[in-house]
């Protein structure tokens, strides 16, 4: 391959499209005839219902039908109970889509659900979790496969026999993912075949799910999912919102759009497990580490197992003789936690990043220096050498950008008028995976060539990476590219998720652009269409399974009014080690996003959870916070310039999750560095202050 439009930087394809409106979201197709539905939740946490009045809602202007358990279409019940929807009357968690109102305007939809009569039988819940829960089992494995435990020499007396130990516990709260778009579908019904625009992570695995749950063979049903705005996760694979639009719209026999309001994504379409991670480090007086022990306790949902892999991240982050990792779950009556930004590596590196703070505080070593010096070549896990790793350089070049040399380390030794100022710093990584994709490349008489792959743009700037890969795989300026994305026609790839939609579609894409180039004269434009089309399969499969990771190093500076205890963020760095970096435009919202998510997550996002309701409180972004510029003062992003031949086709290591890696421990560990107050559970605000030594 050679050099050319991969590195340059580029805006994105559809941004034009985007900025004028014009740019069609799955609500936004034009369809004849098409009516609104609008689901009802559940009113109680646990139970079942004994009665639907639907009278007054039927009788409202312009309703249809009210869409519930008791005349739903039959579902086929393979693909999970968490799609197992409208079907049954139980209750598992307050807030359950449990109807769907049909109407001809949307306001009339959502005037209808107000005038759904459900009367329940009601049991009591458990819907907190608790590190002394009875409920806590050992799951078989962890998200998506990764084993529940390890151990490997003898945590237990390695850490007896340490100079310097670390014990600490560490808490996060539930987290909503708020992607600008909500879950939407626009599903339309013809001589059996389906059709969906639908705003999810990857229309391949959404089309299946569908053919599944309806029980059509896959060629009957098409996902369309042009333009997503944004998914974080939560959209990674067939949602409520795709299944009761399909239902509904075969209930009522004309086509339907469904959008979920902000409020009613809160808990039903997954969000990231609260935690409780107990971390014990231990270390001799130069700061190594001998012993490291990670114990994770999250939750999941009556219906669904999922266990959030919180503690993998310490299995391969740092070396020591002594190592020990676990996961506990538990099932409670709530929702089924789910993907969201970096799923375990982002709250584990929290709890470990904060904990190798304190035992830089514990020995007096810079905590820099402290990660240099338990930096390992090999996986401390799989026992192989890393294909690349340069944590090392990242930490070394983020201290020299963010000016880290100047640092007192002593707690509150920074003050201006009333506020304390702090730095920290934290260790970023996460795994840079591919799975197999298809990709078909043709080569048109003009001169252009058109590439087809099922890949799935969330507003990360995939499309256009694929276009600058595809130009150099073809060996042709951009301009002679057009690519096609989004819709299960297409050759079938994977979701955009796991930072491994890039490194995945572009190796199908650059096999693609080989076998073609194969066919083609150089150069030279065919008489008629010639197309190459590739399944990399065989190649992924084949591959020997080496520890591949991107790094990084997250700085922060905060400062804390000593007078009301508010937090705020003077600025923040990130160096990566990322592989390739296809597209700089968009790799650098994708780095300066993941690690805004990750201030939001230690300053300002939670779920506030009431047992007596059984349910987070706070349903909107007006009382649940996110981030917003005025929360960020100063964001950079910076990259290594790193080769890593042993990756993929494309060089790339993923730049979706790496970002949110670690940057809410360095923002925690910064206020740490200003107060000398150790805040162990997030998110941390004024109120936690309040009332200890950091407002002395
Ligand atoms: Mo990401 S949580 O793998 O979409």
């Amino acid at each position: 391959m050679s050099a050319g439009a991969i590195g340059q930087a580029h805006p994105r394809l559809e941004g034009r499209a985007k900025v004028t409106g014009t740019a069609r979201y799955a609500m936004e197709y034009p369809v004849d005839g098409v009516t609104y539905g609008w689901v009802v939740q559940a009113a109680v946490v646990r139970g079942r219902i004994t009665h639907i009045d639907t009278t007054e809602a039927l009788a409202s202007p312009g309703v249809l039908a009210v869409v519930h358990h008791g005349n739903a279409p039959r579902l086929a019940t393979t693909p999970g109970p968490n799609l197992w929807l409208l079907q049954d009357p139980a209750v598992h968690y307050r807030g359950q889509y449990v109807a769907v109102v049909v109407a001809t305007t949307l306001e009339a939809a959502r005037e209808g659900a107000q005038l759904v009569r459900i009367e329940y039988d009601a049991g009591p819940h458990s819907t907190v979790l608790t590190d002394d829960h009875p409920g806590l089992y050992k799951p078989d494995h962890v998200n998506p496969a990764y084993p529940t435990d390890t151990a490997e020499g003898d945590f237990d007396a390695g850490y007896a026999a340490a100079q310097v130990r670390v014990d600490a516990t560490y808490q996060t709260p539930a987290y909503h993912n708020n992607p600008m778009e909500p879950h939407a579908t626009t599903a339309q019904w013809t001589d059996g075949r389906l059709l969906v625009h639908d705003s999810n992570q990857g229309a391949t695995s959404v089309r299946a799910t569908l053919a599944e749950l309806f029980d059509v063979p896959r060629e009957s049903v098409r996902v369309i999912a042009e333009h997503v705005g944004g998914g974080f996760g939560s959209k990674g694979y067939a949602k409520p919102a795709v299944v009761l639009a399909a239902l509904a719209a075969r209930h009522v026999d004309r086509p339907v759009k469904l959008a979920l309001t902000r409020q009613q994504i809160f808990g039903p379409i997954g969000y990231r497990t609260p935690t409780i991670q107990r971390v014990r480090l231990a270390a001799d007086t130069d700061g190594r580490l001998t012993a490291i022990s990670h114990d994770s306790i999250s939750q999941t949902s009556q219906i669904l197992e999922y266990t959030e892999s919180v503690a993998v991240y310490t299995r391969s982050m740092y070396a020591a003789p002594h190592r020990r990792t676990s996961h506990r779950v538990t099932r409670l009556d709530v929702p089924t936690p789910f993907w969201m930004r970096a799923p375990g590596e982002c709250p584990g590196a929290y709890a470990l990043e904060s904990a190798m703070d304190e035992l830089a505080v514990a020995t007096g070593i810079d905590p820099v220096e402290l990660r240099i010096r338990n930096d390992t070549e090999i996986d401390p896990d799989q026992g192989a050498p890393f294909t690349s790793r340069n944590l090392v350089a990242c930490l070394r070049e983020g201290a020299q950008r963010f000016g880290w040399a100047d640092r007192n380390p002593t707690p509150r030794s920074r003050r201006e008028g009333r506020f304390l100022i702090g730095s920290g710093v934290a260790g970023s990584a996460y795994p840079s995976e591919s799975v197999p994709a298809s990709a078909r490349i043709t080569a048109r008489p003009d001169g252009s060539f058109l590439v087809q792959i099922n890949a799935t743009d969330i507003g990360t700037g995939a499309r256009t990476a694929l276009w600058l890969v595809a130009a150099d795989a073809l060996q042709v300026p951009p301009e002679r590219v057009e690519i096609r994305i989004g819709d299960s026609e297409l050759p079938a790839a994977p979701v955009a998720g796991a930072s491994m939609g890039t490194s995945s579609w572009s190796w199908a894409v650059i096999r693609a652009g080989e076998a073609l180039r194969g066919k083609l004269r150089d150069g030279v434009p065919p008489d008629a269409e010639v197309s190459a089309e590739v399944d990399t399969s065989d190649e992924l499969n084949a591959q020997a399974k080496k520890p591949k990771f991107a790094y990084g190093a997250q700085f922060v500076e905060v400062r804390v009014d000593t007078t009301t205890g508010e937090i705020r963020l003077n600025r923040m760095l990130g160096v990566f080690a990322a592989g390739r970096i296809v597209n700089p435009t968009t790799a650098r919202s994708q780095l300066i996003g993941g690690m805004t998510m990750g201030v939001s997550m230690a300053l300002h996002e939670g779920g506030l959870f009431d047992e007596r309701y059984g349910d987070w409180v706070n349903h909107d972004l007006g009382t649940y916070h996110i981030t917003a510029c005025a929360d960020v003062e100063s964001i950079e992003a910076y990259w290594l310039d790193e080769r890593d031949d042993e990756l993929n086709a494309a060089g790339v290591k993923g730049i979706g999750e790496v970002g949110i890696v670690g940057a809410a421990a360095a923002v925690a560990n910064a206020v740490y560095h200003a107060t000398g107050v150790r805040i162990r559970d997030l998110p941390i605000q004024l109120d936690k202050l309040i009332g200890t030594s950091a407002l002395a």
